[in-house]
């Protein structure tokens, strides 16, 4: 199974913009753990960044097929986009919302995400071991749905049986 990781605005400066708010921590690095972590429990994984809208959409519409669940930090695109938020609706697969600060903890404006109501669960506020916790949270999901789908296919294949 594979989860596809969606990095917003201004995220490739992660490790130079606002160490304070964002830590010391690169992209790359925080990356380079969440690709050891799905190794290590059997998904593949596929990472992301943009700094434009369009392009997420894009990414985030590319998924279906490709994808069986995303994490995605849209960055200052989650307290504007009705976009990304249609596109995470539309392609109906389970998706996580991470950030590293707590964004409710800040400024007014970065209080209301619009995506978190199209997302199975937001993570906030844990520095960059939020992308650690969206892992574990969503390997947990696609656990979970993995075996309703095996459950089902067996009850299926015993009803079959029955009628035969
Ligand atoms: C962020 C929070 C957003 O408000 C901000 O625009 C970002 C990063 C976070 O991860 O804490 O770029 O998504």
């Amino acid at each position: 199974m594979k989860i596809a990781v969606i990095q917003g605005p201004n995220l490739n400066m992660l490790g130079v913009r606002e160490q304070n708010i964002y830590g010391p921590m690169k992209l790359e690095d925080i990356h380079t753990q969440m690709k050891n972590v799905a190794e290590q429990n059997g998904f593949e994984i596929e990472f992301f960044q943009s700094n434009l809208e369009g392009e997420i959409v894009d990414r985030i519409q590319e998924c279906i097929g490709d994808a069986d669940g995303i994490i995605i930090n849209p960055a200052a695109y989650t307290h504007t986009s009705i976009a990304i938020r249609d596109a995470i609706s539309a392609v109906k697969l389970p998706t996580l919302e991470v950030h590293i600060s707590n964004i409710h903890a800040r400024e007014e404006f970065r209080r209301k995400s619009l995506i978190a109501p199209v997302c199975a669960g937001q993570i906030v506020g844990m520095g960059a071991f939020s992308y650690h916790l969206s892992m574990m949270g969503m390997m947990q999901i696609l656990n979970e749905v993995k075996a309703m789908k095996e459950q089902q296919a067996a009850s299926q294949a015993a009803q079959g049986m029955g009628q035969a």
